[in-house]
């Protein structure tokens, strides 16, 4: 695998792949890898000829408050980790190759209205810096296919939002969430739980399981399920921030002939914001 630092370099690279007709594959990450990113690059080593993994932990996505400055950075072993699952290349640019101007860029991409909801109401200002790097990073790669998790649901459907309203040539594909025996899903933020908050973080799927079931069974309101969901997770240590039942295609409350729905949780523990969802079609 070749790691490349700056946009040049790559698309040089690149160049000379496009000219053999390779059909490329990008997977964008912010690193400290897990096996929930490895589910995505062996997803882009079924769908391109070249594949092409993006670790940045971008600035523009995390408020001033956050975690920016502790988010994990791991590059070697996120290296051998992409190489051992026959990625081709990584990016991996520093904050000034991609913001020159600073920690931002005065462009910004914005698909209104999703990103103020759910997590975006609680992170002002996170998918218009997630829908802008995105929008770089598919710049610099011009990629066939780029591969995202469900595991951020709001983000994918973001990202394909704006690969729509910006008539864009990629192809957007999500992949399911990997989690631990445990079911607990994969995240970077996990490193943040003690020992004992390991212990407790399962609880989060377990919850979204039982709003799952009692869906399914139709006899509770959908804000009766939420409400009660929420104190089942504050008795077990967590700090709400949303737990919602919403439409599957645009993340709104749903009417109640929606089928496809999606069961939406982030919560604190500790100094981790946990988020997770499971996705429900009623009959
Ligand atoms: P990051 O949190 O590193 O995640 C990179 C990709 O891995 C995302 O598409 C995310 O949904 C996926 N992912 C993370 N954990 C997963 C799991 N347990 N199962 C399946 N997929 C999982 O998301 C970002 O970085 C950034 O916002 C980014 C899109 C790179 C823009 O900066």
């Amino acid at each position: 695998m070749k790691t490349f630092h700056t946009i040049a370099e790559l698309r040089a690279a690149l160049k000379h792949d496009r000219l053999q007709d390779k059909r490329i594959a990008f997977v964008p990450t912010m690193g400290n890898l897990h096996d929930g990113h490895m589910e995505l690059v062996r997803r882009a080593r079924q769908e391109g000829d070249i594949v092409v993994a993006s670790i940045f932990v971008n600035p523009m996505q995390f408020s001033a408050n956050e975690d920016l400055e502790r988010y994990p950075r791991t590059l070697s072993e996120d290296q051998a980790l992409l190489e051992h699952n026959t990625c081709d290349y990584l990016f991996a640019p520093s904050a000034l190759e991609m913001y020159p101007d600073g920690k931002r860029s005065q462009t910004q991409i914005e698909v209104t209205g999703l990103s103020d909801i759910l997590c975006g109401a609680s992170r002002p200002g996170h998918f218009v810096g997630v829908a802008t790097v995105v929008t770089k990073l598919f710049n610099i790669v011009m990629p066939d296919c780029a591969i995202f998790g469900n595991k951020d649901y709001q983000q994918l459907k973001v990202i394909e939002d704006m690969a729509r309203d910006l008539s864009s040539n990629v192809e957007i594909i999500g992949v399911n969430i990997a989690r631990s025996e445990s079911g607990l899903a994969l995240s970077s933020r996990n490193g943040y739980l003690s020992e004992q908050e390991r212990a407790q973080a399962p609880m989060i799927y377990q919850t979204l399981i039982w709003a799952k079931q009692q869906l399914l069974e139709g006899r509770a309101s959908y804000s009766d399920i939420c409400e009660q969901a929420q104190q089942k997770l504050e008795a077990e240590g967590f700090k709400r921030d949303y737990f919602e039942i919403r439409a599957q295609h645009n993340l709104l409350p749903p009417s109640e002939k929606e089928t496809q729905l999606v069961i939406l949780v982030a919560a604190y523990l500790g100094k981790a914001r946990l988020i997770d969802n499971v996705t429900v079609e009623l009959s």
